[in-house]
Order: structure tokens, then sequence, then C-alpha cells
């Protein structure tokens, strides 16, 4: 929605959801934790620490001398891993499923705690048998199936920072992150399934490869059984690798500051960010709040997010935070509607899910499909179903309240970025009465606010930015080989105060909603994109002289992707070829997630006096709405001129 839709649409649902009397009753945090965090904020986030089994004890809970740069747990030290897996085997949870993997097709696995620590120590040792070494960067490109997670786990045992790429990337964006990362070492599968097709992974891997001389093995796990190319010496399947190992390996304690993983993730310049986390207080923060937000019971819950381990919400919602917290999760290999539109129903019926997570463009598509489809189905294990990754609309809130959760769940709308590596701003489930569209409050612990352009906090019934006040224990520690960029784009806004790119609105209440973003970053069904990313994959195209892309607001995905393109003199005449040409030059350049639903040939760009073109005036028109103010254009017809070419007169 753009940002005067959602606006709009916040005037319209003014109902109120308390929590139900017995969820409050039972819930793991009350009210009293946003006074005792208010209180002493490092004495909170000192209690939270102790829901993690360190090695060696921290001596201060934060070092913020340095900042931006923030040491967590200084001088603690920990394994993320055996604090996901081992403690709970010893604890006598070996029988314990953490994972009730669901294929596409029907195949299915439970993997319990014990199952998890023999994979994990197993591939662990693999790893280190194939010459990865503490420190060492691994990158794992796979599809959604449990050796996934064996291989993160297996990268943190050893202290490997893995860097994960989500499977809908292509070939080229592979080798970006590889080549910034510096990565040696691939973990990938032959390929995965979506939408009832075995899609090709490895052969992706390989593309990329040819440009990353670095690498010098490929672990590869088979999962479709599709024909691979195979390279030998760099190639090696992940079962010859790994099953013949030792199902002992004993973790070594980090450093809490310790890297954990770098995910890359959308900026606002054509280049990724690498955004590195680090293990105590992103396993913390993520404990923590899985906990807090979720409300887990581990004894009886069955978690469920819906989404790709591929993006931060995986990371820390599938993996870390619901492992260390002994949860038992489900994990889904493929897409909602295969191999009908009620998988996901009949997924949580069959596994008796009691807490969903998932992405507004999913509702909005459920809505889409009708009512009646999840109506079949016997949701009424549903305790907590949530929200995350783009604002929710106050229609698809009060949608998903009264069709999955029976109009008798809380929903928690939750505020986080990858950046962040842990939910910020959500209601509590067991305490927060809930406004449908509203990511309500900080967190315990958490100090955010809402700024003015100059850096005051806004009043009530004003917008502004999103910013944080305070450092939080999940927070990224920098952005991979380029803190300049780490500082310029979060710290530089507003002194001191993290900045996250967000614009958001307080209530009369002093509620805080998130509308989206105010910088050149789009959200694509959930999927974090840069408009200057996919400028740049335009451009480098031969025909292409210029290229202008902006996000317009889509009742479904949130946003899609509109752009307008000037082609060279020589490439005149194209007409829809060259739309196609340059549609697929995309899918090659970035991936799928980032081909244009438009791509508009125009003769010019509205471009100010100095030359910056204009978005604005481009969404505008994208979005089929009178533009707004032109008087800064350089010359102030192009407009016109751009909507007649664009409606074919
Ligand atoms: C947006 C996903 C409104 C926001 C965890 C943010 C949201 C970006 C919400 C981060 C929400 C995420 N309400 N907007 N509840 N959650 N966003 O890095 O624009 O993929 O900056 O992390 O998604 O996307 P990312």
């Amino acid at each position: 929605m753009s940002t005067e839709q959602t606006i709009a649409a916040l005037g319209r649902e003014s109902r109120t959801f308390e929590p139900p009397a017995d969820f409050a009753a039972n819930a793991n945090v009350k009210a009293d934790a946003y006074e005792r965090a208010e209180k002493d904020r490092l004495g909170f986030w000192d209690e939270a620490a102790q829901r993690i089994t360190w090695a060696e004890p921290y001596t201060d809970v934060l070092d913020w001398s340095g900042a931006p740069h923030a040491k967590w747990y200084v001088g603690g030290k920990l394994n993320a891993t055996y604090n996901c897996v081992d403690r709970h085997v010893e604890n006598g949870l070996g029988d314990r499923v953490a994972y009730h993997f669901e294929g596409e097709g029907g195949d299915t696995r439970t993997i319990t705690y014990k199952n998890l620590q023999d994979e994990v120590c197993k591939a662990a040792n693999a790893l280190t048998a194939l010459g990865v070494k503490t420190g060492d960067r691994v990158a794992i490109y796979m599809p959604m199936i449990p050796e996934t997670v064996f291989a993160m786990l297996a990268c943190a045992r050893i202290g490997a920072p893995h860097t994960v790429i989500f499977g809908g990337f292509s070939a080229k964006a592979i080798a970006d992150r590889v080549q910034d990362c510096g990565v040696e070492f691939v973990i990938t599968a032959d390929g995965g399934y979506r939408k009832g097709k075995a899609s090709p992974l490895k052969a992706a891997v390989d593309e990329a490869l040819t440009s990353c001389p670095d690498v010098h093995t490929v672990l590869v796990v088979k999962r479709t059984g599709q024909e691979v190319a195979w390279t030998e010496g760099r190639d090696k399947w992940w079962s010859d690798a790994v099953d013949g190992q030792s199902t002992e390996h004993t973790p070594e304690a980090f450093d809490a500051e310790h890297p954990l993983y770098i995910m890359y993730s959308s900026g606002t310049t054509g280049k990724p960010k690498g955004i590195l986390h680090t293990t105590g207080g992103y396993m913390v923060g993520t404990s923590y709040t899985h906990y807090a937000v979720f409300d887990i019971k581990p004894e009886t819950d069955v978690f469920w997010t819906a989404a790709d381990i591929g993006w931060v919400t995986g990371h820390s919602y599938i993996v870390y935070g619901p492992l260390a917290n002994a949860t038992t999760s489900i994990m889904y290999e493929g897409t909602p509607d295969t191999p009908h539109q009620g998988r996901w129903w009949e997924i949580v019926q069959k596994y008796k899910a009691t807490i969903l997570y998932c992405a507004p463009t999913a509702i909005r598509t459920f809505m889409k499909w009708g009512h009646q489809i999840p109506a079949e189905y016997d949701l009424s294990s549903l305790r907590l179903i949530g929200s995350v990754g783009e604002p929710i609309n106050p229609e698809a809130w009060v949608w998903y309240r009264k069709n999955i959760g029976g109009d008798r769940t809380p929903v928690v709308d939750t505020w986080w970025q990858t950046e962040n590596g842990q939910i910020l701003i959500s209601p509590l489930p067991g305490v927060t009465a809930t406004k449908p569209g509203a990511a309500m409050r900080p967190l315990p612990g958490i100090v955010a606010d809402v700024f003015t352009e100059d850096g005051k906090p806004v009043g009530n019934n004003e917008g502004g930015y999103l910013v944080v006040k305070e450092p939080w224990p999940g927070m990224l520690r920098t952005l991979w080989g380029d803190d300049d960029r780490f500082q310029r784009t979060y710290w530089d806004r507003f002194p001191g105060v993290y900045f996250a790119g967000d614009g958001a609105k307080r209530d009369q209440d002093g509620d805080i909603w998130v509308i989206g973003r105010v910088d050149d970053v789009m959200n694509v069904s959930g999927h974090r994109l840069s408009t200057t990313e996919i400028e740049s994959a335009l451009v480098s195209h031969d025909a292409v002289a210029e290229a202008a892309v902006v996000g317009a607001a889509d009742a479904t995905t949130g946003q899609s992707i509109e752009a307008f393109v000037i082609l060279k003199q020589s490439a005149h005449g194209g007409g829809e070829d060259i739309v196609a040409t340059l549609r697929q030059h995309v899918r090659d350049e970035i991936g799928a997630i980032a081909s244009p639903r438009s791509i508009m040939l125009v003769e010019e760009l509205p471009k100010t006096r100095s030359g910056k073109i204009m978005r604005r005036l481009l969404r505008d028109i994208a979005e089929n709405r009178e533009p707004g103010d032109s008087t800064t254009l350089a010359d102030s017809s192009v407009v016109d001129r751009i909507r007649s070419e664009v409606s074919g007169g």
C-alpha cells in the first residue's frame, strides 16, 4: 500500500482486541516486564541471558564504548549449536521432535533433538575433514529441507559463519555474495521442489562459480535426484562426506562476539549489504523474543514459521530462536498452493500447529482465494498467530484473526529487520490490547521511537522516522567489509541513534504503526529489494540507456516493481520482445523475485535540475494518480509526456 492508502486505512478499523483471559493468565510474559526493563534495561537483558548456557560467564552485559559497535555479554563464551541442540539432549529431551518436515510432494521426516544432534555432529566432522576452519565463511544455497538446518548448525558449531543465500536468487547474485564474503566452501542441493516441479539449484551454483575461483569445495545434498553437472575434485555428495562421520563432536566455546552469520540484504544502492550477526547477543535476542512474543510452551506447542530459511525470519524463528527454546517446529518445503490452495491449512490440521507466523502477502493471497478454503480444515489447535515482513493492512489483519485464528487467537504484528536480528516492536500476546494493523509498542528492553526530520520525538497523531535509541542484543555489528557504509546507513542520519529506514506513525494513544520504507528499498511479497539494484541490472543490458524503478502499491504483494526504461537509439523498434528480454535479463542478474511487473519504454525520465530522477512522480504515474508537485523538475512537461507514452497515447 502507498503511505496515503495506509493512513486512510488506519482510520477505518478502530476496534481493539484484548487478550483472552486464560491466555493472559498463563502468558510467559506479563505487563511487569515493561516496568522492570524500563527501570533497569541492562539488568533485564542480563536476566534474559540466563536462557542461554554459557561455557564461560560474561563480565559485562554491554560495552557501548565503541558505539555504534556494540559488544554484548563481554567476555562470555558459548556455542550456539550446543544451546540449540546438545543441552536439550543432555536434559532428557532427545526424543522431542525438533522438526516435522513436510516436503512439497507430501514426503515427511520427523527430526528429534537426538537426530538433530547426530546429524549436526556428523556434518561438523565432515566440514572439518574437508578443511573448513573457524572463521571461514560457508555459503549455503538450499531448498527448505532439514539438511539446511544441519548445515547451518554444523557451521555454527565449528565457528564458521554461514551465509545463506535464498534459493530464488540467480547465479549472478550467488557469485556477488560468494565474492563479497570471501567464501571458499559452498553447500547446495541438486534441486528442490517448487510448484510441483524439481527446480535446479546446483546448476545455478555451477554457473556462479565460473567467476568464483576461490571456491574449492561444493557439498551437494541429493534432494530431487535430477541430473547435475559434476566438477571432479570440487564437488562432493553430502551423503559421501557426512554419512560415515562420527556422531561424536565436542562443541568449542566461542567468544560472545564471534561472527555467527552474514545475511545479505538489499540496501539503497546496487550492492547488497552483508549484515553481520554475532553469537551471544543474537542467541539471547532470538531466544527471549521467541519466548515472549510467541508465548512458547515448548512441552506442548507446535510452532510454524511459514517463511524461507534463506531470509532472516527463517534464521531467527525457524532455526535459532525455536531451537534455543527446545521447540517443536514445522518446516514446509513448498508453495502454499501445491498441490491445492488448502495446503497450509492441511498442514496446520495434520500437525496440530498451535502458532503460525507468516507474511501479510500470504494472508492477502489467502483472502483472495477465499475464506471457504481454510474453513474446510480444523484449525482449532491454533492459539496464536503472527505477521511479519511488511505492513499488514487492517482488513488483512481482521481477516486473518477471523478466518485463521477463529476469532479467538491473539494476533501479533511484529516489526523488525534483517539488521535487527530479533523482533523489536510487537504486541505481547498476553498483555496487549491489539489494534488491527499496528505493531503497537517496543518490546521490553527495546527503546524505539518515531523522530521528526530534525531528530525530535513526534507527538501523538504524528508521523516520522522509526528509530531505535538504545542498542539491543541481536543488533547487527557491522556490514561485512564495509564498516563505513554501516556507519553512514544506520547511524549518521540521527547521530548515535539507529535509523531503520522505515516511516511510522504514533496514534492518539502513542501506539506505533509502521508504514513502510522511506528510502529506495521496496517490499515485494515480503522480499526486500532495492530499486537501484534493479536499475543497475536493467542498465547492464546493451539495449538500455537509462532506467528508473519504483515500487507501486499492490493489493496482494504490498508493492510491485514498475520499471521505466529509455532504450538506446540502436535498440529502437524492439517492441514486446525487448520487454521480455529485459525481464529475463533481470531474472538472470538478480532472480525471479526481482522481475518487474511492467517495463514501460519511455523517451525520457522526470529529473530535477541537478539530474536526480524524481521517483515519486513515477510512482504517481504507476499508481495512476495525479502527479504531485513537479515544480522542481527541470522540464515540467515531461510527466505529461511519459503519461501519454505509458498509456499508449
Ligand atoms: C518491513 C524482515 C511493517 C519494514 C523481518 C522493514 C514491516 C523491512 C514489518 C525489513 C511489520 C518488517 N510492519 N513493516 N510488522 N516487519 N517490515 O530485512 O519495511 O526482510 O524495514 O526483515 O520489512 O525487511 P527484512
